[in-house]
């Protein structure tokens, strides 16, 4: 039986290795941590650190083929071993793709729209180039972050003098690149899959709204004109070529009303400038929503690449609009509990209409905390998203279980 490597085992991996086990192939995660939801889901599961190049090449040695299911994997771990096993994507688009200046210089070198933004290595870097950008301004980290973590949103000047005389504490780690914030009109996210054998999908494109940084809802189909769902599409086409993935990859972009004077760095677009905002070569938790939506999941998709079966183009699976909302932790201490178990379910009985949830299994709920989602299915895309909410708030109103 062939043996697939998951580097990660969060809900990503998890919803992975399903299906590659349903594909007749096992997998095998790596995860330090020994509650990783997918290590639940698997026969084979290996717990040590991620700088333990010793534990990553054995594991690595065991299987036919590895991917990665979060790109904060170190690429310095990775890039040493001496196993021979095809990691897909490959470490130079992790390399690009986990850092912010790489990623961004990969944008502007190969003319993809981007924000405008600068690296800064200490803060007298950052005086000095601070009146290149307009305010509001964010500081990101370039590594490890993730749900908005590691960035710091600045109003304008006197926020920017503040936070830097405080740096230490009021910063991310340098090297940080600071970033134009965008008035955003809408966030929307494409994923395409490539396979080593030339084959080339690209999946409706989303709509994604994001609340204190975290992805909240995403509706498919995206509530944009046809042809700038088109533009969008090719946008992310164009870059999955130019970043050679074999795999998956998700480009997030960000859309805005043109303005006089827009950052030049847009890609124009009838009365719309768009940016891509980062990638994700792995399953993107604003994926989720082709598992109800789609012919093909962006699980599936991974994994017929893994396995060389072969892809077939995804459609929608019926007319109409789906909403994917996430499930954070929040709602599990709404309820009055932090332990994953105790969630009350009991008020999705009321619900009229049909709907999928997929929760992950973890132990500990936290705010913040992606926990799981649910997919519901409406004629408009205003209505699918209601549903999604209204089964949400239920569950929020309701006592956990003892
Ligand atoms: N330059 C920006 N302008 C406007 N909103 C932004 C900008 N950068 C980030 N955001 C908001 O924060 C969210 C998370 O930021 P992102 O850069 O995608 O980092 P993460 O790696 O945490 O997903 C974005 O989806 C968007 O809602
Ligand atoms: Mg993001």
């Amino acid at each position: 039986m062939k043996q697939i490597g998951i580097l990660g085992g969060g809900q990503l991996g998890m919803l992975l290795a399903q299906s590659i086990v349903r594909l007749g192939a096992e997998a095998l995660i790596y995860d330090p941590e020994p509650e990783a939801p997918a290590s639940r889901t698997v026969r084979t599961s290996v717990h040590a650190s991620w700088q333990d190049r010793e534990s990553l090449d054995k594991f690595l040695s065991k299987c036919d083929k590895a991917t990665y299911e979060f790109e904060n994997i170190p690429y310095e771990s990775l890039a040493k071993l001496s196993h021979s096993t095809p990691i897909i994507p490959s470490l130079d688009v992790l390399r690009i793709t986990q850092n912010r200046a790489a990623e961004k210089e990969f944008l502007r070198s190969n003319e993809l729209p981007y924000v405008p933004y600068f690296v800064a290595d200490n803060v007298s870097s950052l005086e000095k180039q601070i009146d290149q950008l307009s305010f509001p301004v964010i500081i990101k980290s370039t590594t490890g972050g993730y749900d908005g973590k590691g960035q710091v949103f600045l109003q304008n000047k006197e926020d920017f003098q503040k936070t830097i005389s405080r740096a230490e504490k009021a910063l991310p780690n340098f090297p940080v690149i600071a970033e134009q914030a965008i008035d955003l009109y809408m966030e929307v996210s494409c994923i395409t899959a490539h396979s080593a054998k030339g084959e080339k999908i690209v999946f409706p494109v989303f709509q994604n709204i994001h609340s204190n940084h975290i992805l909240d809802t995403t509706v498919v189909p995206a509530d944009i004109p046809a042809n700038l769902t088109n533009t969008v599409q090719n946008l992310a086409r164009q870059a999955t070529d130019k970043l050679g993935v074999i795999g998956i990859l998700c480009t997030e972009f960000f859309i805005s009303h043109k303005k006089t004077g827009g950052a030049k760095s847009a890609f124009s677009f009838d009365v719309f400038d768009l940016y891509i905002n980062e990638f994700a070569p792995r399953p993107h938790n604003s994926g989720h929503i082709t598992i109800s939506s789609c012919s093909l999941n962006q699980f599936d998709a991974l994994a017929r690449i893994l396995l060389d079966v072969p892809l077939s183009q995804p459609f929608l699976a019926k007319a109409g609009y789906f909403c994917m909302a996430n499930l954070l932790g929040d709602i599990w201490i709404e309820q009055g509990t932090t332990n994953g178990d105790k969630i009350n379910l009991i008020n999705l009985a009321d619900c009229p209409y049909p709907f999928e949830i997929i929760l992950y299994g973890k132990e500990q709920a936290l705010p913040g905390r992606k926990m799981g989602h649910l997919i519901s299915h409406a004629e408009s895309a205003q209505e699918a998203k209601e549903r999604a909410l209204k089964i949400r708030d239920k569950l929020k109103n309701t006592p956990c279980l003892k």
